[in-house]
């Protein structure tokens, strides 16, 4: 496909749909008023742009949505690591997640596929929360050196550009690995392609499986699955991560189990000097779900402390104005409240 009618492409699935998430409120357009694409998107479409790549899949995908995932999904489609695409489970902020069928690679049948958003690539501008104290990472996981490569993420070349992208689905790439060999509740990974994850898929061939935010426990489960949650948070802590952006919105639920997804905002608890905030929100956050869910009384704030603790951190009250967003509403209230 061609790069410019890719480019108006992937603005269209930009501007797709309203998403599946309560809560969020219907973007404007996402196109720029200049019809020039950032630089990070060009870069990329050219490295995705590859007219071979002609599959008859299953699911039969919009117009703006062919080309992506047929770059995105090519590579893993070809490695087979997936036969087919049956059907989109979601587009979600981020992503879109697609049910595969596995390919002979797989020892399961059928798979799921987080393909990130174009938008992912402009988001990246507000990603220095969580990057810092965290290293960049390639494919591989290995931390990236080279002179040339620093160089162009520093400066934000295009070229740096694509390699942050690369490094942010990496380290949800590397962080699934690691947690799913620490026996925590996430989809096992199978493999990363330039702009997708494969992972095990959480329901079955007529019904992905909903995120917490939408069920209804049973009376007796959800402090099970509190106890649950919790035992993940530790575990997490326990392999050196905070997850980051943990609700019950990415949180799976299965015929009584859970799974924890949506991993490549995790941040390191020692490094990052917002690293305790975010702990403590995550905690906060599982808390307000499950008190909803009939356990009252529940005190995130010593919840997370002692879990915190337990780990050798300490808790940080204050934060440097340095490490504050004052155009992020959420730095200027923790700002108010250090004042
Ligand atoms: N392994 C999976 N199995 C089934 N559904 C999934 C899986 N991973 C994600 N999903 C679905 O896709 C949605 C988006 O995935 P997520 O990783 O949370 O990305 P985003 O950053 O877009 O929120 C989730 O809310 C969930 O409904
Ligand atoms: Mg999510």
């Amino acid at each position: 496909m061609e790069t410019s009618k890719n480019i108006k492409y992937y603005y269209e699935l930009d501007d797709e749909g309203k998403f599946d998430i309560s809560g969020v409120t219907p973007r404007k357009s996402s196109r720029p008023k200049s019809n020039k694409a950032p630089l990070a998107i060009q870069q990329f479409v050219q490295n995705q742009d590859d007219g071979r790549r002609t599959f008859s899949f299953t699911y039969k995908a919009a117009r703006f949505e062919e080309g992506w995932l047929l770059d995105s999904l090519g590579y893993l489609y070809e490695q087979k690591w997936i036969s087919d695409v049956l059907r989109k489970v979601k587009a979600g902020k981020e992503a879109s997640v697609y049910l595969c069928r596995s390919g002979v690679q797989v020892d399961v049948p059928l798979v799921a596929a987080k393909v990130y958003r174009p938008r992912m690539l402009r988001n990246l501008k507000n990603d220095n929360l969580y990057r810092a104290g965290r290293t960049d990472i390639d494919s591989d996981g290995r931390e990236i050196v080279g002179h040339n490569e620093v160089h162009a993420m520093v400066t934000r070349t295009a070229y740096g550009e694509s390699l942050r992208h690369q490094s942010w689905i990496a380290h949800e790439f590397q962080t699934l690995k690691a947690l799913s060999v620490a026996g925590a509740d996430v989809p096992r990974p199978y493999e990363m392609a330039q702009n997708a994850i494969l992972m095990d898929y959480v329901g079955d061939e007529t019904l992905a499986a909903p995120t917490l935010n939408s069920v209804d426990l049973e009376p007796g489960e959800a402090q099970v699955l509190f106890d649950r949650v919790l035992c993940n948070i530790d575990l997490m802590l326990a392999n050196e991560r905070i997850h980051g952006d943990l609700s019950a919105y990415n949180i799976l639920y299965w015929e009584g189990d859970i799974t924890l997804i949506d991993f490549p905002q995790v941040v390191p608890p020692e490094g990052n000097p917002m690293a305790w905030r975010i702990f403590e929100r995550d905690v906060t956050r599982i808390c307000e779900y499950f008190d909803g869910q009939g356990l009252g009384s529940l005190e995130p704030r010593r919840l997370a402390t002692e879990l915190w603790t337990a780990h050798g951190h300490r808790v940080v009250k204050a934060v440097h104005p340095r490490n504050l967003d004052p155009d992020k509403p959420e730095d200027r209230r923790l700002w108010e409240q250090q004042k």
